[in-house]
């Protein structure tokens, strides 16, 4: 049976990833920062194989311990999701230092240690596949997220060099760029008063939110070496067309009509 490795898996899309590669039958190994015992039960009440991490991926200590336990007891992960992140909506004039320092740290840092300690053994095995979580802010610019954007941006830079580094070793990196999806996350940013419903709903070209199922089939696709075993270093947009779009609003409320 395959091992996955999710971060960031006990709610949002982490959650949903998590739960359609059991569906396909991976062994999952979830790691997050809060308790994912919860979501961890859910899954094996549906029959699957799952054990549940606590941990900081910004922390090195902490993927060199689970790159020991994934050695120890499946000599390497077949896929690995880096997708625990952290948002933040700031004027870049207001950011603080410590504020950069966490978003770069969890977004960016945390993804490099796991695929460096985890792709170590991928690499010994000449076989695996890594799919990185950034965003439609790692594709453009979107004010007051200057250190989310630069961390996204980061994220498909690392993306593109690991896969350029590793591809002729067997092992592929992708990454998908999610627009806005209805988690826990949006609800907090949209919690802060800063964006409704209708400001995404208008901007995007199919006029919704993307479901985190959308971006999950998105991410078992790149993690398939059956369906995607050639595609490696991309940065997979899953956002109902919005990266496409340069219409004006008016514009493209009017092909709605
Ligand atoms: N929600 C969106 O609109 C959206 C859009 C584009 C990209 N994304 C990206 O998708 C990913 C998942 O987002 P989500 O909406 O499910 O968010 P979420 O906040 O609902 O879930 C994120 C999970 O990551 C965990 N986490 C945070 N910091 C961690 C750390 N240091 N170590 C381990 N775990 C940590 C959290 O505890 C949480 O369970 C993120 O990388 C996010 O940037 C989200």
């Amino acid at each position: 049976m395959p091992v996955a490795v999710v971060t960031g898996a006990a709610q949002g899309l982490g959650y949903a990833t998590a739960a359609l590669l059991a569906q396909r039958q991976h062994a999952l190994i979830l790691v997050d920062l809060q308790p994912a015992d919860a979501a961890a039960e859910r899954l094996r009440a549906a029959g699957a194989s799952v054990q549940a991490l606590q941990g900081d991926v910004v922390d090195e200590a902490f993927a060199v311990d689970l790159a020991a336990r994934v050695a120890r007891d499946h000599g390497a992960a077949d896929v690995l999701v880096n997708n625990a992140g952290v948002s933040l909506i700031v004027p870049a004039e207001d950011t603080t230092l410590a504020q950069w320092q966490r978003v770069m740290s969890v977004n960016l840092q945390g993804p490099f240690l796991l695929c460096k300690h985890l792709g170590q053994q991928m690499l010994a095995r000449r076989r695996g596949a890594i799919v990185n979580v950034a965003s439609i802010a790692g594709l453009a610019g979107i004010s007051h997220r200057s250190a989310y954007n630069a961390s996204k941006h980061g994220l498909i830079g690392l993306t593109r060099t690991l896969a350029a580094e590793w591809g002729g070793r067997g092992v592929r990196v992708n990454a998908v760029c999610p627009g806005w999806i209805k988690t826990e996350m949006d609800d907090a940013d949209r919690g802060s008063g800063r964006y409704a419903d209708s400001d995404i709903i208008n901007r995007v070209p199919m006029a919704r939110f993307a479901r985190a199922e959308d971006v999950a089939a998105a991410i078992a696709f790149l993690a398939d070496e059956a369906q995607s075993g050639f595609v490696n270093g991309v940065t997979l947009p899953v956002d109902g067309g919005w990266s496409s779009d340069a219409s004006w609003e008016s514009l493209r409320l009017r092909t709605r009509a």
